[in-house]
């Protein structure tokens, strides 16, 4: 038997071990995905969920480019397209001459090879998958894409059933745009690249999670989109504005209408009480929410006069998260907000940061707890100054469900 054979056996034997370890459709895609990015060395890969309506929507992506953000070149000659409708694998061949759209499909990318996949069970459609390599490396023999299409049969036969498929989901412009953020620090001689090329969006009224183990990179990209900090490379718009090279005054004044920021230490001032705290901020802003109404949102309402030392951590959280609510926030930043908690209190956190979201207001919560993903509108997974893996969750938990 030859090798390459048996390492297409191999990966077979891994997928199928991954499927059934899978209960859901897109947990079995994702496990699969993962196998398959690295056997087959492929670098971007999307998939496309059909919906109700029959449209393709793009609910989980992995590699750095989110795809997703253009919708607009998805038309009905697209590979995507292609596979949906025929149920059969489209493939991009070297001279292209198959893939009229693949520049719209992806336009930052060097894409060297680029193949559709129906994800069917043959009585449903279910979505697309959608897998390319980077430009120089080696594309998919035509066994690799053999094994590819069992995967996403096998996936849909055995997972899919049980599964109705979604309704259209809303396409709204995203309020924060980070493209291709790279940030280098320069000590000296020495220099230290903590982001390279992290592409991610937050769109209005959700929940994103950023998750990654310490050291990754969160913070920096954190300090990048509040404007607290510059990018080496790449831009950050905020509701279409570019925000990238604004001067300080201007960032003062964005931070101060738009973000409120949640830190894991707390930052309340000692010697004031809460409530004190809280018009601190009242005092900087136009139209502030009344600091009782805000104390009440995080489930504080009788703490008013309480200094932070007269507060539990978790009570103190609360409060800064009233603090930065006070603001009327089109966004809220939060940076590890529950690190330094117990789980008891942590869940009290989260609760009140749902609370907070069921206002209308955008959340961004940076942990590496990964249970916290569960409550999520849309998780954002970083490794190494990258995000790599995004994708949107149609069946957020409450806080109180999740154990750790
Ligand atoms: N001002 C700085 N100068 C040099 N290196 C820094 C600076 N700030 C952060 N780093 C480095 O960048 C990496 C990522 O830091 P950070 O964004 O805080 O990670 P995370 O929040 O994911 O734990 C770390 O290795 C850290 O040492
Ligand atoms: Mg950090």
């Amino acid at each position: 038997m030859d090798a390459q054979l048996v390492s297409i056996c191999q990966t077979l034997s891994t997928i199928n071990s991954s499927i059934s370890n899978s209960k859901t459709l897109a947990q079995g895609l994702q496990s699969c995905v993962e196998v398959l990015m690295h056997d087959f060395h492929l670098a971007f890969v999307t998939y496309w969920q059909a919906t109700q309506e029959s449209e393709l929507q793009p609910l989980h992506w992995y590699g750095p480019h989110d795809i997703s953000q253009h919708y607009h070149v998805f038309d009905d000659n697209s590979l995507i397209a292609k596979a949906y409708a025929s149920q059969e694998s489209q493939v991009w061949d070297a001279d292209r001459q198959n893939y009229a759209s693949i520049e719209g499909d992806f336009p930052d990318a060097s894409i060297g090879f680029a193949l559709c996949v129906p994800v069917s069970s043959y009585f449903t459609n279910y979505g697309v998958l959608q897998l390319a390599c980077e430009r120089g490396t080696e594309q998919p023999t035509e066994e690799q894409v053999d094994v590819i299409d069992m995967a996403t049969t096998l996936c849909a036969i055995t997972l899919g059933k049980n599964e109705p498929l979604p309704h259209s989901w809303a396409r709204s412009e995203p309020l924060l745009k980070a493209s291709h953020i790279a940030r280098t620090f320069t000590n000296g001689d020495v220099q230290t690249r903590v982001l390279e090329d992290t592409n991610f969006n937050v769109y209005p009224s959700e929940l994103v999670v950023l998750l990654g183990e310490s050291g990754c990179g969160k913070s920096t990209l954190l300090n990048i989109i509040a404007g607290l900090d510059e990018p080496t490379a790449g831009t950050v718009t905020f509701s279409g504005h570019d925000n990238t090279h604004a001067s300080e005054k201007e960032l003062i004044a964005f931070r101060r209408k738009n973000i409120g920021m949640v830190f894991q230490s707390y930052n309340l001032i000692p010697v004031l009480s809460a409530r004190q705290n809280l018009n601190l901020i009242d005092e900087l802003v136009q139209n502030p929410l009344d600091w009782q109404e805000a104390l009440d949102l995080v489930g504080l309402p009788d703490k008013a006069s309480n200094l932070p030392r007269q507060l539990s951590g978790g009570q103190q959280q609360r409060v800064s998260i009233a603090r930065a609510l006070v603001k009327r926030p089109r966004i809220i930043i939060a940076d590890e907000p529950t690190a330094a908690l117990d789980y008891d209190t942590s869940i009290e956190i989260l609760q009140a940061m749902q609370e907070v979201l069921k206002t209308g207001c955008t959340i961004v919560i940076v942990t590496h707890n990964e249970e916290i993903c569960r409550m999520a509108n849309r998780v954002v997974r970083m490794r190494a100054g990258k995000a790599y893996e995004q994708y949107i969750n149609h069946g957020p938990v409450a806080a109180t469900d999740l154990v750790w």
